[in-house]
């Protein structure tokens, strides 16, 4: 990326990650095997805090084969948040079972523990389960775990954390990763740390590990020849980007440092504006803050999150509506919803600001001036007069 555009969430790589990439080329390990995906999976369970992990090539294909373990399928419900990317309910429809959606916490922004309570204890009653509960660390942020897992737990449904947004966050003294039966992280470009492409898939099982690293794998038998018990899929991660990603985690605990002071400047800069509002840090944890979202009521502060979002555009540089709500999505909107309206008024308010770790302060500095100047811009264009 070459242009003098600023982007939401860029990659930031540097020297050591291309030298790691060609020591990998050279050393003629190219394939979804080899050294460096090895120590990928050491060192990153080792960041998190979990003994196993698997790499794949898709933060997805972890999703999808979490619940492929589990025995997730066709007829299941899974019950997830409604504010998540698309990739967490495709998952769930991969494997042929129904997302269920569940509204999020106005404090958190993530999956509402007293409705997933609510939804679990009816589903008993009716004696018709949910076969997952899948829980999104959302921008960052760990959802409530302790409430999520006992609720899980005493109603014996397994629980999938979705951290693909939250590597190096925490929830109490465990890392993000460590909740569930097992976890999915994505290495993809816009994430905290990038393998261009990538995911893992961590647990505390290694069952489970082993299972889905068969899955990865094509479902290969023990056998000289091609042997295939199971249905399997081609999900490894190649030993390219696994070097890229080695280099990527040595300096993950610099980049959410840089994450975090991008969120502290727009909070100086930008939070005694009326109308203005971020996402703050859930008292249970620690955030990575991978990227920084605020909030607009049009009528205090003068001028709405998409007039916001467009004079940023003017000046070329990337803002985004948060995720839009999974219920409101045409290929969902005939999924069950538990609430949605929490969701529905971020999805309306919402707006994520550049976050790059490579950001200077000086850039945060000029998109918070455009931000502060866009109410009188907005008067301005559509003829309002401002002193009126
Ligand atoms: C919450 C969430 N889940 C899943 C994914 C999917 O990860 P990937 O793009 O690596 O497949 C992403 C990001 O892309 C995400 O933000």
């Amino acid at each position: 990326m070459t242009s003098t555009r600023l982007y939401l969430s860029p990659p930031d790589v540097g020297p050591e990650e291309r030298a790691l990439l060609l020591e990998a080329f050279d050393s003629n390990w190219i394939a979804p095997v080899g050294p460096h995906v090895d120590a990928f999976e050491t060192e990153l369970a080792e960041a998190v805090g979990v003994p196993y992990a698997v790499a794949l090539s898709s933060g997805t294909a972890a999703l999808h084969l979490a619940l492929a373990v589990l025995g997730v399928g066709k007829g299941d419900d899974v019950v997830t948040s409604t504010l998540t990317f698309a990739a967490t309910a495709n998952a769930v429809t991969y494997v042929g079972a129904r997302p269920v959606f569940v509204d999020v916490s106005a404090d958190t922004w993530t999956l509402d523990a007293d409705l997933l309570n609510e939804e679990l204890r009816r589903r008993s009653k009716k004696g018709r389960q949910a076969a997952a509960v899948m829980a999104v660390d959302l921008y960052g942020q760990c959802a409530d775990y302790s409430r999520i897992a006992a609720t899980c737990a005493h109603y014996g449904v397994p629980l999938v954390e979705d951290a693909a947004e939250a590597l190096g966050a925490s929830y109490g003294r465990r890392s993000a990763g460590a909740f569930g039966r097992c976890a999915a992280f994505s290495f993809n470009g816009n994430k905290i740390i990038t393998t261009g492409g990538g995911g893992m898939l961590v647990s505390q099982d290694r069952a489970i590990v082993d299972r889905v690293r068969h899955l990865a794998t094509q479902a290969r038998d023990p056998a000289p020849h091609y042997q295939h018990t199971s249905i399997g899929y081609n999900y490894r991660l190649s030993n390219l980007l696994a070097a890229v990603g080695r280099g990527q985690l040595r300096k993950l605990r610099s980049k959410i440092a840089a994450r975090r002071r991008n969120n502290e400047r727009y909070r100086t800069l930008l939070g005694d504006c009326a109308g203005i509002q971020f996402l703050e840090e859930a008292d249970y944890g620690r955030s990575n803050c991978w990227l920084t979202c605020m909030t607009v009521t049009p009528g205090v502060f003068g001028a709405s999150r998409e007039d916001i979002r467009l004079a940023l555009e003017k000046h070329d540089i990337e803002s985004r509506p948060l995720w839009k709500p999974m219920h409101l999505q045409p290929v969902y909107q005939h999924c069950r919803i538990l609430g949605g309206a929490v969701a529905e008024d971020l999805f309306d308010r919402g707006l994520c600001l550049p976050s790059g770790s490579a950001m200077t302060s000086a850039q945060v500095e000029r998109i918070a001036s455009i931000v502060i100047d866009t109410p009188c811009r907005s008067a301005a264009t559509s003829g309002r007069a401002l002193h009126a």
